[in-house]
């Protein structure tokens, strides 16, 4: 009886431990095994950021989006975008702990804390004045979905063109907008994000396919034909990218700095 009812035990544990792998993971084109994408449940809580997102969604991050700390996040931004652990990278991930009230790990609804990374302006969301500055909103999206009509792809240009559109209606709309040298610093590397995650981070050329899915079902495009760039995206790469598509956008800051989001409720 005991006996039976191990090997019963045993044997419904390998099930369930083989079919969590086959639910968990896939095999990619170069025959490496990638993350699952699956819909967050209603406990499970997202960012104002489309990436980690992404991430949470394929289980390279929690998906239940809580308790991450700095070096998963840097683990996950390597394994699912490869983005380089470098600087650019570490400073973005402590920026982001800041607007968690825990000292080493964050929730990835945390982030939508107001002017600390969370900027006006945005391509997906909606400004904080307005609203609801979290989730994905296909009215604010609809500027970049049209841009460079004609050609399958997104490019710096255009990119350039979208950022510009979005101030625009932000500064003509949004009472108390921010935009500041910070927000349009963090805006042009956001651009310059998913220019590379989505497509070549020299380049700057991305395929709309992919960058749509990426935000709007926050999904790694892996079926459509995305794969990982093998061009790792570091410090240097974004910087030169968000250089050409700050110039592109000919957005400037209308206002100095506004005072620092340390934290919530915390602001200098
Ligand atoms: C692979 C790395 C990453 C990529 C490709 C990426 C991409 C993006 C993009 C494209 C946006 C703009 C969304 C929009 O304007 O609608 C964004 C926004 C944001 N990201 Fe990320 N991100 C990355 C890493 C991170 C990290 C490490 C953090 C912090 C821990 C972060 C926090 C945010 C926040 C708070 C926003 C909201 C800004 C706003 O629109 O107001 N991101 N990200
Ligand atoms: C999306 O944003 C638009 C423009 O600000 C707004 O009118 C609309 O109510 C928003 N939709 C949702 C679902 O929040
Ligand atoms: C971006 O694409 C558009 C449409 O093809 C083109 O006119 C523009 O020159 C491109 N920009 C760059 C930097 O190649
Ligand atoms: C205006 O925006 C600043 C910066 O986000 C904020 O600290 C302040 O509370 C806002 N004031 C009003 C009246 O909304």
């Amino acid at each position: 009886m005991h006996t039976i009812n191990f090997t019963l035990i045993v044997a419904a544990i390998a099930a369930s431990g083989t079919l969590a792998h086959t639910q968990d993971y896939f095999q990619g084109p170069s025959g490496e095994h990638w993350h699952q994408w699956r819909a967050p449940r209603a406990t499970d809580v997202r960012s104002p950021c489309p990436a980690l997102n992404t991430l949470a969604n394929h289980g390279y991050l929690p998906r239940n989006g809580k308790h991450i700390t700095v070096p998963m996040i840097l683990k996950a931004v390597t394994d699912g975008f490869n983005f380089k652990a470098d600087a650019l990278m570490v400073t973005i991930a402590k920026f982001g702990l800041l607007a968690s009230s825990d000292p080493t790990t964050l929730n990835l609804d945390d982030l939508k804390l107001h002017n600390l990374i969370e900027h006006d302006a945005s391509l997906s969301r909606q400004d904080f004045a307005l609203g609801d500055n979290l989730h994905f909103n296909e009215t604010i999206f609809t500027t970049l979905a049209n841009s460079n009509p004609g050609v399958n792809y997104y490019n710096t240009t255009s990119a350039g063109q979208v950022m510009h559109a979005r101030l625009a209606d932000s500064l003509a709309n949004t009472p108390n907008v921010t935009n500041s040298p910070k927000s349009l610093g963090i805006r042009g590397t956001e651009s310059a994000f998913y220019l590379s995650a989505m497509g070549d981070p020299i380049t700057g050329v991305a395929p709309k396919k992919f960058v749509n899915i990426f935000f709007r079902e926050e999904r790694l495009p892996f079926a459509e034909g995305w794969e990982r760039s093998k061009t790792q995206t570091t410090l240097e790469t974004v910087g030169r990218l968000s250089g050409i598509l700050l110039q592109e956008s000919n957005d400037v800051p209308t206002q100095p700095c506004e005072p620092h989001v340390l934290g919530p409720g915390i602001t200098l």
